[in-house]
């Protein structure tokens, strides 16, 4: 069984074919159970949507303590991380398009596009696929059309959606890329870490069964771990 476990705010620990992935890990979110030092010696593969802090987060202290770990995000968020850590092999840019070559990581990990902005390169959502199942992290986003075409090309277990509106979708938007992605399970994210991204959860659920979807809502508190996939 693969896992995802909610650390606060976008930032999940993904646990996949035996690899430890750590998604937009600001793992100083407010809301976050665990400190970069708990992750020591224990990471896999880092990826970052995009390149606002509360999505880059302490990704490069990460890396410098997890001398192993392989990063990846778009080509431009990349090139920053590899001059602050300065060790480029495993530091992957990529692109929006089909699976990044990632050293020693035999999981298919593709961008897609997200609409929202960032300082360097393009926001994204990204989809990891292994043997024992597939997550999808749309990142920051407001509703993206393209969605539909994850849906369609792949499976998608478990997607995790932001619904805290202002900065991205909220929980009736967020429904509707539910719809698109043809999600097994939808976990909803970037939420209550602030007043202005203030949102009930348990909306994400009324607007799914309003569009008749049997979309499984998985409601995490920070710290819960949700398992999915193949044994
Ligand atoms: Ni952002
Ligand atoms: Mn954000």
């Amino acid at each position: 069984m693969a896992c995802v476990k909610w650390l606060g705010h976008s930032a999940f620990e993904v646990r996949i074919d035996g690899y430890t992935v750590l998604i937009d890990p600001w793992l100083s979110n407010p809301m976050s159970p665990v400190r970069v030092e708990d992750y020591d010696g224990k990471v896999d593969l880092v990826v970052v949507t995009h390149d606002h802090g509360d999505h880059l987060g302490e990704a490069i202290e990460i890396l410098k303590r997890n001398p192993k770990a392989v990063f990846a995000s778009v080509y431009e968020v990349a090139n920053y991380v590899s001059e602050q850590v300065g060790a480029s092999e495993r530091i992957v840019g990529g692109n929006i398009g089909g699976p990044l070559r990632l050293p020693g990581i035999d999981l298919k990990v593709m961008f897609f596009p997200a609409t929202h902005s960032c300082s360097r390169g393009t926001p994204t959502g990204v989809l990891i696929i292994g043997n024992e199942g597939s997550v999808y992290h749309a990142g920051d986003t407001g509703l993206v059309a393209e969605m539909a075409l994850i849906g369609e090309l792949y499976d998608v277990d478990v997607a995790l959606l932001p619904i805290g509106g202002h900065f991205t979708m909220d929980a009736y938007q967020a429904a509707k890329a539910a719809e698109m992605l043809r999600a097994k399970t939808v976990i909803p994210m970037h939420y209550n870490t602030f007043p202005v991204i203030q949102a009930d959860p348990k909306e994400l659920e009324k607007y799914i069964r309003e569009r008749g979807l049997d979309t499984k809502v998985v409601i995490l508190e920070p710290g819960q771990c949700y398992e999915f996939g193949k044994a």
